[in-house]
């Protein structure tokens, strides 16, 4: 498939806009400061907290935040279970299936749970993180996914 490009710029603070890459949903998202500060302090809670599975992105984006820019989180929005469709529920508060749900995506299918950086918590069904695909800023307002 043929790289997509996005333009960004009109990307609010919260939002996500979803494209399509080699038949895949690609999810971008422009967190907020205080969507970021809920990725700290989880890392006990969470299957692969420092994204050591290379499998699930390119280099450049283990990290925490896992992305370049740590605000714009580029992931492959498919559950790394069975493929199902999570839904983005970036909310602080706390979730009645989770008590200490920081938000981020909520598979409906078996019940997974990802933080805003697309990494899983114990104990549910998905193996790993949400694949976060290769891409770049071709500048400021734009990135090439592909
Ligand atoms: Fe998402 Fe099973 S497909 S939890």
């Amino acid at each position: 498939g043929a790289p997509v490009k996005v333009d960004i710029s009109k990307l609010e603070p919260g939002a996500r806009v979803i494209e399509q890459w080699r038949g895949q949903p690609v999810w971008l998202i422009r967190r907020t400061p205080e969507q970021l500060e809920t990725l700290a302090g989880q890392e006990s809670r969470l299957r692969d907290p420092n994204s050591e599975n290379l499998d699930q992105q390119p280099e450049y984006a283990k990290n925490a935040h896992r992305s370049i820019k740590p605000e714009i989180a580029v992931l492959i929005g498919t559950c790394t279970h069975l493929g199902c469709s999570p839904l983005f529920r970036p909310e602080l508060e706390p979730q009645p299936f989770d008590a200490e749900w920081k938000g981020g995506f909520y598979c409906p299918c078996h019940n997974s749970r990802f933080d805003m950086a697309g990494r899983v918590y114990e104990g549910v069904p998905a193996p790993s993180n949400l694949k976060v695909p290769p891409y770049r800023f071709e500048d400021d307002k734009h990135i090439v996914i592909g």
